[in-house]
């Protein structure tokens, strides 16, 4: 593949930065840091203090960072948070800026997350809202935040009856994943990842989908010189799109939704920790492609070849066993979708492998239709 598998460049003017994709090279960042801050907007200079936010499941992953600089002469905080989806709430991002007044962090302190999408995305916005704007480091520990939530920039926190409805857009100054972090990371939490990877190749880029057919053994076992390939692939398939569409406002966003529409319902419906967030989309991906069929825009080899490749990622791509919920839940949990509009049901749909269209007035009956086929 044409990318170079150790840095991605994200080119949005004064907010651009570097992705740097190493195996065993957190110890870069002393080095990295210090060219991060020269080149991005905030002041440079010799404050070298930084302040770590990270959950307990990775926090061994934090200390090394934080030993890091330590011994590079940087001052270094730590806030460590319970893992899990309810630490993006309003009191740890309380915690963070307690830590934060506590350590008299300035405009020059840098926030560093360590760890998977929750980490990152209320790290973000701890940044974005402390003193109006730290400067923010991204090492992300998940393979969904290193190919999805560690870039473009959308930080933010769950309202308590809606996810992920506070927060701002926040570019970080700098990117550093590692692919060893991803050693320790549980093989559900893997498998949902790659997930998101598949999205990429069906929307985006099609010779990328044959690549993980052709190396899908060697992705599953973790292959550190394969999901350097991997990552940086995604990563640049999703800055192409966020350079386009940094604030959300154009449109062109929105196909990163691919199998969200359906996937978010099941996620919803399914109840907190029941089918992780990848498991949802897998199964989002097939019932999109199946509606894409229906209306005639596919022919089924693309929905095989996607759920092949699923399976193999030992990814669901059916509903649970005794699945209790009705069409009708689904249907209406869609509707209080954020990205319907209106009222209407809006869908990222394939036209083939590596190509889609956002369809806005999906009738309810195919819908409805593709969902009692099970
Ligand atoms: N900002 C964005 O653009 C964006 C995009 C996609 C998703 N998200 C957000 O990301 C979050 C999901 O991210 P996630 O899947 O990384 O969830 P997560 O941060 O909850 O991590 C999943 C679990 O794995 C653990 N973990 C992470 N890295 C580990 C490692 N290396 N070793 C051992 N355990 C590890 C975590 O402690 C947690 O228990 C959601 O809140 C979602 O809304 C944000
Ligand atoms: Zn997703």
């Amino acid at each position: 593949m044409a990318v170079d598998a150790s840095s991605v460049h994200v080119n949005l003017g004064e907010r651009s930065y570097e992705i740097r994709i190493v195996s065993g090279g957190l110890s870069e960042l002393p080095t990295l840091l210090p060219t991060w801050m020269d080149r991005s907007v905030y002041q440079a200079g010799s404050s070298r203090q930084a302040h770590v936010v990270t959950d307990r499941n990775v926090r061994p992953h934090a200390d090394v960072v934080r030993e890091g600089l330590t011994l590079t002469g940087w001052s270094c905080g730590l806030t460590e948070l319970e893992p899990g989806e309810k630490t993006k709430s309003i009191a740890s991002l309380s915690a963070v800026w307690d830590d934060l007044i506590a350590v008299k962090a300035d405009r020059r302190t840098v926030l560093i997350a360590v760890g998977g999408g929750v980490v990152g995305d209320l790290a973000g916005f701890a940044a974005a809202s402390f003193v109006r704007g730290l400067p923010f480091v991204q090492i992300p520990t998940s393979l969904l935040a290193d190919v999805d939530s560690s870039v473009g920039g959308k930080t933010g926190i769950n309202h308590p009856v809606a996810k992920n409805m506070l927060g701002a857009f926040h570019q970080p100054i700098g990117v550093l994943i590692d692919t060893e972090m991803l050693v320790t990371l549980p093989a559900r939490e893997f498998a949902a990842g790659l997930a998101e990877v598949v999205k990429y190749g069906v929307i985006l880029d099609s010779d990328y989908f044959a690549f993980l057919e052709l190396r899908a053994e060697a992705i599953f076992r973790r292959d550190p010189g394969i999901l350097r390939q991997v990552v940086a692939r995604c990563c640049r398939l999703k800055a192409d799109v966020v350079e386009k569409d940094e604030f959300e406002r154009t449109g062109l966003r929105a196909v990163l939704n691919y199998g969200h529409t359906f996937g978010h319902a099941f996620e919803a419906l399914a109840g907190f920790g029941e089918l992780l967030h990848g498991e949802a989309v897998a199964i989002g991906m097939m019932y999109a492609s199946r509606l894409a069929e229906r209306l005639g825009l596919i022919n089924s080899t693309v929905t095989v070849r996607q759920e092949a490749l699923l399976n193999r990622f030992g990814l669901p791509t059916r509903l649970p066993a005794g699945w209790p919920h009705s069409v009708d839940a689904v249907v209406e949990r869609m509707k209080l979708d954020k990205k319907t509009l209106g009222g209407h049901l809006r869908f990222v749909l394939p036209k083939r492998l590596g190509l889609v269209e956002i369809v806005n007035d999906v009738s309810e009956a195919d819908v409805r239709a593709v969902l009692q086929c099970e």
